[in-house]
């Protein structure tokens, strides 16, 4: 982190679900180098999550680790909650925890369906539900959805996957609708094809294939979706809700 950068979250606070690895960490480094204190949610990995935070620490930032499963409606509600009594509030809240159970429909299970969308919708909605009302009571908040060019344009082999980031869209829509006038913006960004642990076991032909569908011609890096998050995050998005910000590679233009 530069400490030359100028530090425009400086009295923020940001819960980042998922960010222990891949775009999760990068968001929760780039907010936390404009000077957000970062809430850095993880369910397994105990240790990178406090690696991102000793790294935040490092550098002069504030930062704490919290363990939940965010497809379980009480442990979104221990996460939120944990934030409040260290923090007092929540300005932002990514939510960016995802997961694929990646198969052709006529291969999924049961299993397959709801454990996708238990994490990456009902995640969503119960992390925002939490952190609505500490938002609410200070009349100012920033909820930023990570969903995917999948939930846009669909992908076969995930169907589950595909609908989950859909849903995800909808949900920004609606809640931005029903919350704007709390002074609460709700954004979805669509990322692209971004290679972090996600893909494990994609095979490469498929890779090659999404490459080949991306018009600026390079994979995504994980800090291209974090300046994303940390736009919508500036006061300089204030007057920007229920969108979907594509940072894909020109991948899907929808
Ligand atoms: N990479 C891409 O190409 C791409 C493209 C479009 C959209 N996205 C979206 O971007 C987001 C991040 O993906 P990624 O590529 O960075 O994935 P990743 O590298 O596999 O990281 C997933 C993160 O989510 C956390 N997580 C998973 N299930 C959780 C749960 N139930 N509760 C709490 N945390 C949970 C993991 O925690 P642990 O470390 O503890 O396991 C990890 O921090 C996802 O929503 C994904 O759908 C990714």
């Amino acid at each position: 982190m530069s400490p030359k950068k100028a530090k425009p979250l400086q009295e923020r606070i940001a819960v980042v679900t998922g960010g222990s690895r891949g775009i999760g960490k990068a968001i929760a480094l780039e907010l936390a180098e404009r000077g957000a204190a970062v809430v850095v949610n993880y369910i397994s990995s105990a240790k990178a999550a406090q690696e991102v935070v000793s790294h935040i620490e490092s550098h002069g930032g504030n930062a704490l680790t919290v363990q939940a499963d965010i497809s379980d409606f009480n442990q979104a509600q221990d996460l939120i909650n944990s934030a409040m009594e260290k923090y007092d509030k929540i300005d932002i809240l990514v939510n960016n925890a995802g997961i694929t159970r990646d198969t052709l429909i006529m291969r999924m299970t049961e299993d397959d369906w709801d454990v996708v969308q238990n994490t990456n919708l009902k995640g969503t909605f119960n992390c925002s539900k939490a952190a609505i009302r500490p938002m609410m009571r200070k009349r100012y908040g920033r909820i930023i959805n990570i969903t995917s060019v999948s939930g846009q344009i669909g992908n076969a082999g995930q169907a589950n996957y595909s609908a989950s980031k859909a849903g995800q869209i909808g949900f920004t829509k609606a809640l931005a609708r029903e919350i704007a006038s709390r002074n609460i913006t709700v954004n979805a960004i669509a990322a692209g094809y971004v290679e972090t642990d996600i893909w494990d076991g994609v095979p490469e032909e498929a890779r090659s294939g999404f490459l080949e569908m991306i018009p600026l011609g390079r994979k995504g890096e994980p800090e291209d979706i974090a300046h994303a998050v940390a736009f919508l995050a500036s006061d300089e998005a204030s007057y920007i809700t229920g969108q979907v910000l594509a940072v894909d590679g020109g991948m899907a233009m929808v």
